[in-house]
């Protein structure tokens, strides 16, 4: 069959590698893709906002199946677009409809989900610049630290932890007031802190019922050791080895299953994967977020452990027959570490040369912020540039080649954490 594949990361060219594998598919294309996708599928260049081209691309390539990628085309409503289409509507789409999507497009949507379903989280309440005063004495009267966050879409800095009243209190007034993040900041949810360990747990569901992929940790700090700026990602391993079998037992019964029972319970029309951030608290887990799409850079761990045909899983999911197939895992560690420009996630310079990719022997190298110029050479094209993965019997064995491997690629001010995967535990989670 043919397939389109939303997106330009490295979770698409995970996704883009593993689909390439499958005797289904025919051809692959990626809207827009980046030099990675570009070596393994054909790159299409249209815009993700150009429903009307998107769509008239679908018909004229007899597409057979549609993955969005990221969170933006969902919550835009590209679903929903596909479904008012007599032509699109039976084309099976994994993505999740706009109301579906605002489990990620709106913190106080996904929080009052969470209240009514009883799913576990942080206690929180929303405000608005109508209820500012009482958000301001809400602030007051909470424990530190407290977390304030930006309702919608903000890039990944809509979030504030602060350690200080009269800071949070600021900083609830820029938000409402100001429009610190735009309209993204006209609601602000003010939730309590949860201190634990962060893990992220993917569900692939079709309205009916749904399978769960691997675990992975994410590392979101530039620096080692965890300190510094927030990113997008600058590493991942697969599996969690805290992620024993009795946690996700309870991940499982209060979680998951809760958040497909009540999205159908809520007449959502949700088809596509969702990704569950966590904290373990104690051994106890709560949601920190909900997304619509899969993480990045965790994709690059997670897809290289399954054994399962991608292009099949896929395919049940959209033609709601999820119940046919079981996800398969490979029973091995992958580790992925991410190669930056220097400076991210700040300012920082592009189109520098890439070298060195062909001689990765024992890691996959996925592309993120990669492109091509008319000469053919690749060159580096955003933030994160490169996303290296390897398997291995042990998280150190699978760490070695990851980092070999991120060595031996070369590109002005690479920059890469060393420490990846190294704060856990060797042998735990495999069995
Ligand atoms: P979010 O955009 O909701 O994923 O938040 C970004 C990051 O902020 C998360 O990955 C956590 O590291 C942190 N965070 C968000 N909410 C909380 C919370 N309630 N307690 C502790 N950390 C949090
Ligand atoms: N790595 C976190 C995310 O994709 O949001």
């Amino acid at each position: 069959m043919n397939i389109l594949l939303i997106g330009n990361g490295g979770r698409e060219h995970a996704l883009a590698w593993k689909m390439q594998q499958s005797p289904l598919c025919t051809t692959l294309y990626v809207m827009p893709g980046n030099a990675g996708t570009a070596e393994i599928a054909q790159n299409v260049d249209i815009a993700l906002n150009n429903f009307a081209g998107i769509a008239h691309f679908v018909l004229d390539k007899a597409i057979a199946l549609v993955i969005v990628g990221p969170e933006e085309p969902l919550v835009k409503g590209l679903r929903d677009f596909f479904h008012q289409s007599e032509a699109l509507k039976d084309i099976p789409f994994v993505g999740p409809a706009r109301l579906g999507a605002q489990l990620e497009g709106s913190k106080d949507f996904s929080k009052s989900f969470m209240q009514k379903y009883r799913i576990p989280t942080a206690s929180s309440r929303t405000f608005t610049l109508k209820t500012l005063h009482e958000g301001l004495q809400y602030v007051e009267k909470h424990t530190l630290p407290i977390v304030l966050k930006a309702d919608g879409l903000a890039a990944g800095k809509g979030v504030i932890i602060s350690q200080d009243v009269a800071h949070a209190k600021q900083t609830l007034r820029e938000m409402l007031e100001n429009k610190k993040f735009g309209e993204a900041s006209d609601k602000v949810v003010i939730e309590q802190y949860l201190e634990g360990i962060e893990l992220s747990v993917f569900v692939l569901t079709d309205g009916k019922t749904y399978r769960t992929l691997p675990t992975a940790k994410d590392y979101k700090r530039i620096g080692e050791g965890d300190t510094g700026l927030n990113t997008g990602g600058m590493g991942a391993v697969s599996p969690v080895p805290f992620a024993d079998h009795a946690f996700m037992q309870k991940v499982t019964q209060r979680i998951i299953e809760p958040t497909i029972a009540g999205l159908k319970k809520e007449g959502i029309d949700y088809i596509g994967f969702l990704f569950i951030g966590l904290m373990n608290v104690h051994g106890e887990p709560y949601v920190i977020e909900y997304n619509v799409r899969m993480g990045d850079p965790e994709t690059e761990a997670v897809i290289p452990r399954l054994k399962t045909d991608l292009v099949k899983l896929l395919h049940h999911a959209g033609t709601q027959t999820l119940h046919e197939i079981e996800i398969e895992e490979i029973p091995e560690f992958a580790t992925t570490i991410v190669l930056v420009s220097g400076g991210y996630p700040e300012a920082f310079e592009k189109g520098f040369s890439i070298e060195g990719a062909g001689e990765v022997s024992d890691a996959i190298v996925f592309h993120a912020g990669t492109t091509q110029n008319i000469a053919g050479r690749t060159l580096t094209n955003g933030g994160r540039v490169m996303a290296i993965t390897a398997l291995g019997n042990t998280l150190a064995e699978a760490l070695a080649k990851a980092n070999a491997g991120a060595e031996k690629i070369q590109f002005e001010k690479k920059y890469y954490r060393r420490d990846i995967g190294k704060d856990l535990g060797e042998d735990r989670g495999l069995k």
